[in-house]
């Protein structure tokens, strides 16, 4: 029987991994801080009985150490994500977290026989898009003066020309324009490199965005699903940032579950970065009409000239690598959302605390608004 670490297990992927493992026979250890903005009601009533839960956290040296030991495969998942203010926190938890993992690793010769990291889509600066010249491009994130004149548009670093969407191979630069998504530049290299170095076979799943059963409704800073489906229900507009035209790639958290075992069962991906996601591009205001859909709650989504520097106007998955090695997504888009709805309706306490870290956000200039023709978005 193999053992697995699944750091951050509590949450919406990491629970999913341990539970697909559980169910493939594996002995699955968790360690999750239960980290109050994710959980505000404790320890979640969705960890199995048969899956062993340390409460502790990933940044403490002996609670790592002790984590892993008798461990075959680390599913590192813990994270603090989403557009939260708390900088240093990120950096702490995300990069310096899981240097001393392998730190921790190295120095105890521990036979971990491999790492899957968490990474994410947030590592590119911006998806990739075709010039009508130039053909498959770059583009770098936009400026924000761009977008504080209210042009959402995304041009082609040669020659400037408004470029189309495309889908972003691996091969894409990595940046990251968000403090978050610089830090899960640094796990995936951490892990990546070290991984060589060392030669314990590692791979980085580049999640795109994830959503399912059990995505925290609490947590105003992430997930535009979870987020949307608590505004709805408090009859409240989603919140559109730019003007909604902006395009996602999906994932069911089942499928996400489904990548982790893949890699860490076939060795055809070691050593890499990995795109896991649907391979199609939906637009936010698509995302909001779903769920209103689904819920029967008509109130139109509001978009009111805000945007986030640094975000990324389009970005959908290109998956050839993860496919070639047999992945294929199973949920689509609007039985998954149907999934996640049927879940919140069991929970008591659909609240909206997106309001409020809305009013957080823009006074921490996270959140801008457009500089001029703010009427135009209104
Ligand atoms: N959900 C997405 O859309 C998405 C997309 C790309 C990448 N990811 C990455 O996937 C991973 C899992 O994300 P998720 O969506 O399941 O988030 P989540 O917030 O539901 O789960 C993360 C878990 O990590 C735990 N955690 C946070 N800090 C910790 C610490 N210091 N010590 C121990 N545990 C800690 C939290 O309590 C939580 O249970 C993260 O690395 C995230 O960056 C998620
Ligand atoms: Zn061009």
């Amino acid at each position: 029987m193999k053992s697995a670490l699944v750091t951050g297990g509590a949450g919406l992927i990491g629970s999913h991994v341990a539970d697909l493992l559980r169910s493939k026979g594996w002995r699955v250890r968790v360690l999750d801080n239960l980290e109050p903005q994710t959980h505000r009601n404790g320890m979640p009533a969705w960890i199995g009985k048969d899956i062993e839960f340390i409460k502790g956290d990933l940044t403490d040296r002996q609670t790592i150490t002790a984590a892993m030991e008798g461990i075959d495969v680390v599913f590192h998942q813990a994270a603090y994500g989403g557009y939260m203010p708390e900088i240093a926190k990120y950096v702490y938890v995300n990069s310096f977290g899981t240097a001393q993992m392998l730190e921790v690793i190295r120095e105890n010769k521990l036979p971990i026989k491999k790492i899957v990291v968490a990474s994410s889509q947030a590592v590119y600066s911006e998806g990739a898009a075709t010039c009508p010249e130039h053909g498959l491009v770059f583009p770098d994130v936009r400026p924000v003066e761009q977008l504080q004149a209210g042009d959402w548009s995304v041009h082609c670093p040669i020659c400037q020309a408004a470029t189309k969407p495309a889908p972003t191979p691996e091969r894409a630069p990595v940046g990251g324009e968000t403090v978050y998504g610089l830090t899960k530049v640094d796990q995936e290299k951490l892990v990546l490199l070290w991984g060589k170095q060392i030669g314990i076979p590692t791979v980085a799943l580049r999640y795109s965005c994830t959503y399912g059963p059990r995505q925290s409704i609490f947590n105003p800073y992430t997930g535009v699903i979870a987020i949307f489906c608590t505004r709805l229900l408090n009859d409240l507009p989603p919140v559109l940032y730019e003007d909604g035209e902006q395009t996602r790639d999906f994932s069911f958290v089942e499928d996400i579950a489904r990548a982790n075992l893949l890699v860490a069962e076939t060795d055809q991906l070691d050593g890499l970065p990995v795109n896991v996601g649907s391979g199609e591009g939906v637009s936010i205001r698509k995302v909001a009409e779903l769920i209103s859909d689904a819920l029967g709650i008509r109130i139109a989504p509001e978009a009111k000239g805000e945007f986030r520097p640094g975000e990324m106007r389009h970005l959908t998955s290109g998956t050839e690598r993860i496919r070639a090695a047999g992945y294929e997504p199973q949920v689509d888009l609007a039985t998954g959302i149907g999934r996640y709805l049927d879940w919140i309706r069991q929970q008591a306490d659909v609240r909206d605390y997106f309001s409020e870290a809305a009013n957080i956000l823009r006074s921490k200039g996270i959140v801008h608004r457009v500089k001029v023709n703010d009427e135009r978005n209104g």
